[in-house]
C-alpha cells in the first residue's frame, strides 16, 4: 500500500511596510503591496503534514491538537480546493502518476510558537498548510505561484513562501493572477540583518487581522492617504534601501511604517489599540538608542515594528545585536527562561536572524 504524506515546516515573516486592508476580501487582495523580512530561526514556524488518503471520507485540520472546522467557502476549503485543481492538472499532464487529487486529505499543523497573538502565525500557518499539499501533490510550482494560493488562505502567508527580503505586489487584476509575493533579495545579500523578537503578550489579540483591516478599510479616512500616498514611495525607498545595504534608510521606514500602521489603527472606528505601554516603552527606548548613537556620530543602530499585537520586533545589524539585547533586557527585567539554561536571554526574549 502507497502512503501520500508530507511534512513540510514553514517560517513567520514581519512586514517592514505592512499590508493592512482589503479591496476584495474573497481572493484577499490587497489596498497596498507590501515589504517583509522572513525569519529563519526554528522559534517562529508552523509545521503541516498533509495525507491523502482514498479512504477518508472528509477533509480534517487539527491544529495544535484541535480539529479546526474547514467551513465551505472558508479560507481553508479555498487552499485546499486550489491545491487539489493543480494536483488534477498535472495528473492531466502525466497520466502515469497516481489519481489522488480526488482523494480526501487530512492535514495536522503545529505551531511552535503563540497562534493569533500578533506574532504572524497565520502566514506561516498558510506558507506550510499550501507547501506541505505541494509536496504531498509533488507539484512543480514555483514559490510565486504557490504564493497566489497562499495569498488567499492569509494575505501575509504569500511572502513566507520565500526567504529573505520579500515583497507582495498588490497587483491590479480582479482575478488576483498578478498579486503574488516576489524575492527582493535573498537572505544571503543582507547576513547581517537580525530580528529580536520580544513577546511582550502570547494572549490572543482582542481583535484579529481579518475584520481589524476590514473595518479600516470601513471607517478611516488616513488610510486612503496611507495607501495612494505613503505606501508606494516607501516601497521604492526600502526596495532600494535593501539592495544597498543602507540600514539607516531601512530602520526610518521601518518605523514609519510601523507608526502609520498603528495610527491607520487608530484611526478606525471604533479605534484599535493594538500596542500596550510596554510596546510603547519599548518604541521610546529603541527612540532613545538611536538618539545617542547619532548624537556621539554614529549611525541609526535599530529599528522596531509591531504587527497587530503588542509584540516588538527589532531589526539590526548583527554587530549591533548583543549590546540592543543587553538594553531590552536591562530596561525589561524578566525572569531566566527555563529555555535557556545558560541564563543568556531572559525569557520571552528571542532571537533570530532571517533565512535565506
Ligand atoms: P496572527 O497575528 O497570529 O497571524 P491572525 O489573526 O492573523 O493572527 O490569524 C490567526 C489565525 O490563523 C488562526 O486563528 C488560524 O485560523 C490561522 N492559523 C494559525 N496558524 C495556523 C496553522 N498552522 N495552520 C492553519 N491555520 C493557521
Ligand atoms: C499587521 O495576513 O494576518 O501583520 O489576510 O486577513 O489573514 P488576513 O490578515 P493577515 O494580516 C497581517 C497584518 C500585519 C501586517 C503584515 O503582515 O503585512
Ligand atoms: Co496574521
Amino acid at each position: 500500500m502507497t502512503v501520500y504524506q508530507a511534512t513540510v515546516s514553514a517560517p513567520v515573516n514581519i512586514a517592514v511596510i505592512k499590508y493592512w486592508g482589503k479591496r476584495d476580501t474573497k481572493l484577499i487582495l490587497p489596498t497596498n503591496s507590501s515589504l517583509s523580512v522572513t525569519l529563519d530561526q526554528d522559534h517562529l514556524r508552523s509545521t503541516t503534514t498533509s495525507r491523502a488518503d482514498e479512504s477518508f471520507e472528509r477533509d480534517i485540520l487539527w491544529l495544535n491538537g484541535k480539529e479546526d472546522p474547514i467551513k465551505e467557502g472558508g479560507r481553508l476549503a479555498t487552499c485546499i480546493g486550489e491545491m487539489k485543481k493543480l494536483r488534477k492538472q498535472y495528473e492531466d499532464a502525466n497520466p502515469n502518476e497516481p489519481k489522488i487529487s480526488s482523494y480526501r486529505v487530512h492535514i495536522a499543523s503545529n505551531n511552535n510558537f503563540p497562534t493569533a497573538a500578533g506574532l504572524a502565525s497565520s502566514a506561516s500557518g498558510f506558507a506550510a498548510l499550501v507547501s506541505s499539499l505541494a509536496a504531498l501533490y509533488k507539484l512543480p510550482s514555483s514559490p510565486s505561484e504557490l504564493s497566489l494560493i497562499a495569498r488567499q488562505g492569509s494575505g501575509s502567508a504569500c511572502r513566507s513562501l520565500f526567504g529573505g527580503f520579500v515583497a507582495w505586489e498588490m497587483g491590479s487584476a480582479t482575478s488576483g493572477t498578478d498579486s503574488l509575493a516576489v524575492e527582493v533579495a535573498p537572505r544571503e545579500h543582507w547576513p547581517e540583518m537580525q530580528a529580536l523578537v520580544c513577546v511582550v503578550s502570547d494572549k490572543k489579540k482582542g481583535t484579529s487581522s481579518t475584520s481589524g483591516m476590514q473595518r479600516t478599510v470601513e471607517t478611516s479616512t488616513l488610510l486612503q492617504h496611507r495607501i495612494r500616498e505613503v505606501v508606494p514611495k516607501r516601497m521604492e525607498q526600502m526596495i532600494r534601501a535593501i539592495k544597498d545595504k543602507d540600514f539607516t534608510t531601512f530602520a526610518e521606514v521601518t518605523m514609519r511604517d510601523s507608526n502609520s500602521f498603528h495610527a491607520v489603527a487608530l484611526d478606525t472606528d471604533p479605534p484599535i489599540f493594538y500596542m500596550n505601554d510596554v510596546s510603547r516603552a519599548i518604541i521610546a527606548t529603541i527612540v532613545e538608542y538611536n538618539r545617542a548613537s547619532v548624537a556621539a556620530g554614529g549611525p541609526v543602530k535599530a529599528a522596531y515594528t509591531f504587527d497587530a499585537g503588542p509584540n516588538a520586533v527589532i531589526y539590526a545589524l548583527e554587530k549591533d545585536m548583543a549590546e540592543i539585547i543587553r538594553l531590552v533586557c536591562y530596561f525589561f527585567p524578566q525572569g531566566v527562561s527555563f529555555e535557556d539554561p545558560m541564563g543568556v536571554f531572559p525569557s520571552g526574549v528571542q532571537s533570530g536572524v532571517p533565512e535565506g
